[in-house]
């Protein structure tokens, strides 16, 4: 039967490319589906700062090569992700020998020599990197959020990240990437942000919204609101990390084992429309990524609540297409 199973990339590839985040356990796990359904690749975590770079000057690329491997091998585009974050950062990064933290020229040199080796490495090989990821306060009336990397170097730690990445891959396009991307408060405060840097010269080259979403939310009309209005920055969007738990974010219960048939049906139902809407801003979208596979396997296991698996994909935990793939690929 799979033999007949339509492809998301092949159905998809007049609109954008797709995309699933994988790790050298999942790429194995999964390489049927990823050889037939995705034409792009991301590192779920491998090339991370603390991956790429657990002690000062000692790099590990083991795990990302591993996965820059089997993508040339099977054709597959890579997206990188992520050079400058908040977290997945070890602490020695942000401190000298006495534990104290270091200067503003410090830290930019670190920054400097990191992206400059990560994304010299696999130059010409990486067509999108996502070079600042998280960089906006959520809820408050805050900006940028608080982080190491904003408090020695201040608010241009940004553009920094963008200028050394661009000088160490000059064809390499350059995303923005954050969460909660819908909400209108933090959208706003995203647009400003590319705003701002776009009127800096600074070179970016898009803006990543990664859309881990669920069932309930947010609406169609919503994302539609949020696509509008960072499409009229004229930058490329790409959907960097999309998944839909079953779940509300404020659902904390355990004792689901499996996902109902209510569940499903508004899962494909959700996934219908956001992909109808995908398709009506092709003009805008190039890329469209999945933070996964299949459900057997997904960060959202044991996140935001311990002790409780979901099912935000297209694929079920034994990879059989669910209701929400024939959606998806039936238009
Ligand atoms: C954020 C990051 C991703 C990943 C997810 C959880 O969205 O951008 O790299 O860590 O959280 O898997």
């Amino acid at each position: 039967m799979n033999e007949q199973l339509p492809s998301l990339m092949d159905t998809y590839r007049d609109h954008f490319s797709i995309g699933a985040a994988i790790s050298t356990r999942t790429m194995d796990v999964y390489s049927d589906l990823i050889l037939k359904q995705f034409d792009s690749l991301t590192a779920e975590n491998e090339m991370k700062f603390a991956e790429l770079q657990p002690e000062p000057s000692h790099y590990d690329f083991s795990k990302a090569d591993t996965i820059m491997g089997f993508a040339r091998e099977n054709g597959k585009k890579v997206r990188g992700h992520t050079l400058v974050w908040h977290n997945q950062t070890t602490n020695w990064v942000f401190t000298n020998a006495e534990g104290e933290l270091v200067t503003r020229e410090e830290l930019l040199e670190r920054m400097q020599s990191h992206i400059e080796t990560v994304v010299g490495r696999y130059k010409g090989q990486i067509y999108a990197w996502d070079v600042v990821n998280e960089a906006i306060e959520d809820h408050s009336e805050t900006y940028l959020r608080p982080s190491k990397w904003l408090q020695i170097i201040g608010p241009d730690f940004i553009d920094k990240a963008f200028e050394y990445a661009h000088l160490a891959d000059p064809d390499a396009l350059l995303f923005y990437n954050d969460y909660n991307e819908t909400n209108p408060t933090k959208r706003k405060k995203i647009i400003r942000l590319v705003r701002e840097l776009q009127d800096r010269g600074v070179p970016i080259h898009g803006i990543g919204l990664q859309a881990h979403w669920n069932i309930y939310g947010p609406s169609l009309a919503e994302i539609e609101e949020a696509l509008q209005d960072y499409a009229s920055l004229g930058l490329p969007l790409h959907i960097t990390e999309l998944d839909l738990s079953v779940f509300r974010f404020e659902d904390r219960r355990t004792d689901v084992k499996e996902p109902s048939h209510a569940m499903l049906e508004a899962q494909a139902e959700a996934y219908d429309g956001i992909f109808q809407l995908f398709r009506a801003y092709r003009a805008h979208i190039d890329n469209v990524t999945f933070w996964g596979v299949a459900d057997d396997y997904t960060w959202l296991d044991d996140f935001p609540v311990r002790g409780r698996k979901n099912w935000p994909f297209l694929f079920d935990e034994q990879h059989k297409p669910k209701e929400s793939f024939f959606r998806v690929v039936d238009f």
